[in-house]
């Protein structure tokens, strides 16, 4: 793919779907399955830097996925912290900022501390910028937006005339970081479930059968070669209605 003469997705959302289905397909255990998953997040990280993409944003975990076991909650918050923890050092190698989308406040106060450092840390590198969507939902984020709008109303801070999208935009989790060009899901669901609801009002949709374990550089290029001919026909935003 010749990278200057096709448009890339500044940024690219993916959803991390089939690590359990990866996992039983191989007779292993769905904690595999994440692990492998988990393995692949900096593999895609650098590949979608080579490519030219600026920004890119992973579903590691959504307000749902407290639902699932105990276990299954348990290693996905392990994995994350593992990954968080080694993080400051593949920002370093990457020169990728990492921010956390989501409400972190439900999570345990050692992992808040470690993404409030890795944050503060990582502002210095203006490579890929990286966000890793955690205890997210797009509704709550949302709600969240609202409520801080609603705070500032009450406290005579701004009126509700004032109220615009670019407001709400700017109340988002996503504040500083532009709306994705591309979302990417693996393993050929059809569905958003729930992740940067408001944000994906325009954004190309690619699904893929293969699970995110086996996502790799050359899959993210097939999906960048169907965002550049979805450019090509529909030349962008203006036309979309055509
Ligand atoms: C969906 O697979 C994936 C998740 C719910 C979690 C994604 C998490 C990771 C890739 C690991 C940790 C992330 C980072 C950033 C280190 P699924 O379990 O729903 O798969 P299935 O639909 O095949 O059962």
């Amino acid at each position: 793919m010749k990278k200057e003469s096709k448009k890339i997705p500044t940024h690219v959302a993916i959803i991390m779907d089939g690590n359990g289905r990866w996992a039983k397909k191989r007779l292993l255990p769905r904690a595999m399955g994440h692990s492998a998953g988990a393995k692949n997040v900096e593999p895609i990280c650098e590949a979608a830097w080579d490519l030219g993409v600026k920004y890119l944003t992973v579903y590691a975990f959504s307000t749902e996925n407290w639902t699932r076991s105990d276990d299954e909650v348990n290693t996905l918050m392990k994995l994350l912290k593992q990954y968080l923890e080694g993080c400051k050092e593949k920002c370093l190698k990457n020169n990728m900022r990492v921010r956390i989308i989501g409400d972190i406040s439900r999570l345990p106060q050692d992992l808040q501390d470690t993404i409030v450092s890795l944050e503060e840390y990582s502002k210095q590198f203006d490579g890929l910028q990286f966000q890793v969507a955690l205890n997210y939902g797009g509704r709550d984020d949302i709600v969240r937006a609202v409520k801080k709008i609603s705070d500032k109303v009450n406290a005579g801070e701004l009126n509700c005339e004032d109220i615009n999208e670019e407001l709400i935009s700017k109340s988002l989790d996503t504040a500083d970081i532009p709306d994705p060009d591309l979302l990417i899901r693996t393993s050929g669901e059809l569905r958003i479930s729930n992740f940067m609801l408001w944000q994906m009002a325009y954004t190309e949709m690619y699904f893929t059968d293969v699970y995110w374990p086996d996502f790799d550089k050359n899959e993210l290029e097939k999906a960048l070669i169907y965002y550049a001919d979805r450019d090509r026909r529909f030349g962008g935003r203006k036309n979309e209605s055509q």
